[in-house]
């Protein structure tokens, strides 16, 4: 197999993230929201494929149906590198989507952030890890974390990073099987959008309260009776707007001990906190 063939048969990672912790500081002129937050990447996401051709069309195919081809972030995201690198080539995207979508877990921002990593790459267009984050900025605030690939205290919309090692940790993430549309519960009035800013340089960087929550919880009151269901395992965690709710572990065994009680009952996946983006480390290696 040649370096090339090599290259366009890689796995790229696009792995999902948990808010820690989330606090909504105010809105801004814009409409979006100043955020505080802490961005924990898991060992866990969707894996895409990449085949780079001489058509100057981008396509894709995904395992799962229900998003449109022209509307997938993916491909709005190649399209975006391709317009600002002038790149003449085309390629076939294949997406296989693991993360559930409307989960909190950031699944199509990180999509788009392993397309422009990897297509910055596989075109070699040159840019910068910065110049692909601004542009994953225009796709949505939760790409440049995915960009820069390393679990990180946010602030901003989500795009002013600072990188942070934690404490190694296991978590099990718990799927209601709903989807929450993350624009409704910024534009719902009841949200709490007035926390004190905390000082970031001396945050704990620990699980801790989600603003969101509450608001999601009245939308969603099925949501509410699962948290209070698996809260004789830990202190029950929301991920972003949701839907997913999370519970952190010290040890590994006690994530997989908690999964095997629970999995009859619900749809759980234990999962491992990483500081590093597998997708970085697969950068390294091409
Ligand atoms: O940027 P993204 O597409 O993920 O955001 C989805 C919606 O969530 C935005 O249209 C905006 O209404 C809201 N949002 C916000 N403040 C943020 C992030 C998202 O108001 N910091």
């Amino acid at each position: 197999m040649t370096a090339r063939a090599h290259t366009a048969q890689q796995t790229w990672p696009a792995p999902a993230k948990l808010n820690l912790f989330l606090h909504i500081t105010g809105q801004r002129p814009d409409g979006y929201h100043d955020l505080q937050t802490l961005f924990q990447i898991l060992d866990w996401g969707d894996e895409l494929h990449f085949n780079v051709n001489d058509s100057g069309k981008i396509t894709r195919s995904c395992n799962i149906e229900g998003i449109p081809e022209s509307e997938d972030i993916c491909v709005r995201a190649a399209k975006l590198l391709q317009d600002r690198c002038h790149v003449a080539k085309g390629v076939h995207i294949d997406l296989q989507k693991n993360i559930p979508m409307g989960a909190g877990l950031g699944g199509g921002s990180s999509d788009a952030a392993t397309v422009l990593v990897a297509l910055n790459k596989l075109w070699s267009c040159g840019q910068s890890q910065q110049q692909l984050a601004e542009m994953g900025l225009e796709l949505g605030a939760d790409v440049p974390v995915f960009v820069h690939g390393h679990s990180a205290l946010a602030q901003g919309r989500g795009e002013k990073l600072q990188a942070v090692s934690l404490t190694p940790r296991y978590y099990l993430l718990v799927f209601p099987g709903f989807a929450v549309s993350t624009a409704q519960v910024f534009q719902h009035p009841g949200l709490k959008r007035d926390s004190k800013p905390i000082d970031m340089a001396s945050a704990g960087l620990q699980p801790g309260r989600n603003d969101c929550e509450a608001v999601v919880m009245e939308m969603h009151p099925q949501l509410k009776t699962l948290a209070q269901a698996i809260s004789s395992w830990g202190t029950v965690r929301m991920s972003g707007t949701g839907s997913t709710l999370f519970l952190s572990f010290a040890d590994k065994k006690a994530a997989i001990g908690a999964a095997s009680e629970l999995k009859c009952r619900y749809n759980v996946r234990p999962v491992e906190g990483v500081d590093c983006s597998p997708l970085l480390k697969v950068l390294e290696r091409v």
